[in-house]
């Protein structure tokens, strides 16, 4: 018989410590961009005020029955909607200088497009002034995930050419009205996720008689998100003349083999296309997708004009990564050639096999080993990820990569009901310290040129389909009363920060 491949050894071609004794003076550059992160439906709660316009999350919060694991809703959730100002007054003193936010497309247009909600836009006007006047700049996104529930009546949000005109009108006011605040400004919040999560199955059949549907729908909906996003970044640098620097999110995942096979090292590059060449081939190498998309997916994919093509390509000042974690990967157990001819299969188009160790079902900070416990973890995965995006997308350009979010909700949190636990996060701890230090090596030992680090998220908040209960905060919230509370990690990243400098 053959032998079995054997797991591939950690570390991956990296060493598992931080080699060099004098990373831990490194000064960072004092305009290197470190905070705290949020999004609208998570944190603001208020879901029925102040002339705000249902959202497809509303939808499916209480509509869609198991959509959200727990049952909960964002309807209150943090109440930011009205506790921001004493939020901003934390975030001063603790002397974080910047804080990610979305604003809420429903609230300032209740029916996605037309008729504007001065109230909303009043509400925006002083929580931007309060941060500035806090010495906090604001990170803005525009869309993150909250697609107004009306578009999905009209014509099934982002699987509808139509989204892009009435984004773009909705971007135009947000940025005329803001940028000279804003030094960083965000179109999209990870396509990857809404896209493929959102349209392909779902909402099950509740707007089936428009556009796209089923898989294809997924794919309509990344290729609107790019045309939406490039002609947002052709009218803030041509016509708006704006001066702050415009990307989207990226949401991926650092990939490694289950062991030294070629399928496995198939499935990885396999990954990769689907996770991060999906978006990042038209806009960092070619303006258009990978050829492995094109051969796989057909005409479930579209394809860009040439004026199209030219838009998007070029259309990021920067590369914006979400990456919480490594995934180890073997094809899907049904292989590649079953998924491609199912495409009903979940599992499918990436057709791969993940670990899962976390309370949100992630390995924890870059386990080693497939099925390893999360006390084993190796977060050395970020040092590879960073060189990985570098060299693959941002380095003939020279562009600079931040890490817009990680974080890491605790495995056994959601148990703890009295407080004190919570606020002794010791798993948090050590995957902040990890990470980060980590990212330090890839920034100074490797040369990757990262600017920035982004921790998700401020406090504790509506986790999307897993609702309430799963807790990536640094603040911990307790939901009865509203108070929040700093955990230790919050000031393990802190003290990162001010170690090295700032
Ligand atoms: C990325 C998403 O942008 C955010 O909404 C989510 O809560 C975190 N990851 C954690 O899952």
């Amino acid at each position: 018989p053959t032998p079995e491949p054997s797991p591939v050894p950690p570390p991956y071609g990296f060493s598992s410590q931080v080699t060099t004794g004098n990373l831990s003076s490194y000064q960072l550059p004092s305009d290197f961009v470190w905070g705290v992160a949020s999004a609208a439906y998570q944190v603001e709660g208020a879901a029925m005020e102040e002339g705000r316009g249902p959202s497809i999350w509303d939808l499916l919060s209480h509509r869609v029955h198991g959509y959200v694991a727990d049952g909960t809703t964002g309807d209150i959730t943090d109440l930011h909607y009205y506790l921001y100002p004493q939020d901003i007054a934390r975030l001063k003193a603790f002397n974080i200088p910047y804080f990610s936010l979305t604003i809420s497309w429903s609230r300032v247009f209740p029916f996605g497009r037309g008729y504007v909600n001065e109230q909303a836009l009043a509400h925006y006007d002083d929580v931007i002034q309060r941060l500035v006047d806090a010495g906090i700049k604001p990170i803005v996104t525009l869309f993150h995930w909250d697609t107004p529930l009306a578009l999905m009546n009209d014509y099934n949000g982002w699987t509808s050419d139509q989204i892009i005109a009435d984004f773009l009108a909705y971007a135009q006011l947000v940025m005329t009205r803001y940028d000279k605040y804003v030094p960083i400004w965000v179109t999209v919040n990870e396509p990857q996720v809404y896209c493929g999560d959102e349209y392909p199955g779902f909402p099950s059949g509740y707007w089936p008689q428009y556009g796209v549907t089923g898989l294809r729908a997924q794919f309509y909906c990344g290729h609107n998100t790019l045309l939406a996003h490039a002609q947002i970044v052709d009218w803030y640098r041509n016509t708006l003349g704006g001066t702050g620097r415009v990307t989207f999110k990226n949401s991926a995942n650092n990939f490694i083999p289950n062991t030294t096979s070629s399928a496995d090292a198939a499935a990885v590059a396999r990954g990769n296309d689907f996770q991060l060449g999906w978006f990042n081939s038209p806009v960092w190498q070619t303006g258009d997708y990978p050829a492995s998309l094109r051969s796989t997916l057909g005409d479930l994919l579209p394809n860009f004009t040439a004026a199209e093509s030219a838009m998007v390509l070029g259309s990021c000042d920067f590369f914006a990564i979400d990456g919480y974690t490594t995934d180890i990967i073997a094809p899907a157990a049904s292989g590649i050639a079953d998924c491609a001819a199912n495409s009903s299969d979940p599992a499918w188009p990436t057709c791969i096999q993940q670990s899962q160790v976390t309370a949100s079902g992630w390995d924890v900070g870059f386990a080693a080993d497939p099925g390893a416990s999360w006390l084993k973890s190796d977060p050395t995965g970020v040092r590879q990820f960073l060189n990985y995006l570098q060299k693959t997308y941002t380095g003939p350009k020279g562009k600079d990569i931040v890490l817009s979010e990680f974080g890491f909700a605790e495995p056994f949190e959601n148990n703890f009901t009295a407080l004190p636990d919570a606020r002794y996060d010791q798993l948090r701890v050590d995957y902040f310290t990890g990470y980060l230090n980590n990212l330090l090596a890839a920034k100074v030992e490797d040369g990757v040129n990262v600017t920035g680090a982004v921790a998700w998220g401020v406090f504790d908040n509506f986790e999307w389909s897993s609702g309430l209960s799963t807790r990536f905060g640094l603040q911990y919230v307790n939901y009865t009363t509203l108070e929040r509370y700093p955990k230790a990690s919050l000031f393990t990243f802190m003290d990162f920060f001010k170690q090295h400098g700032l």
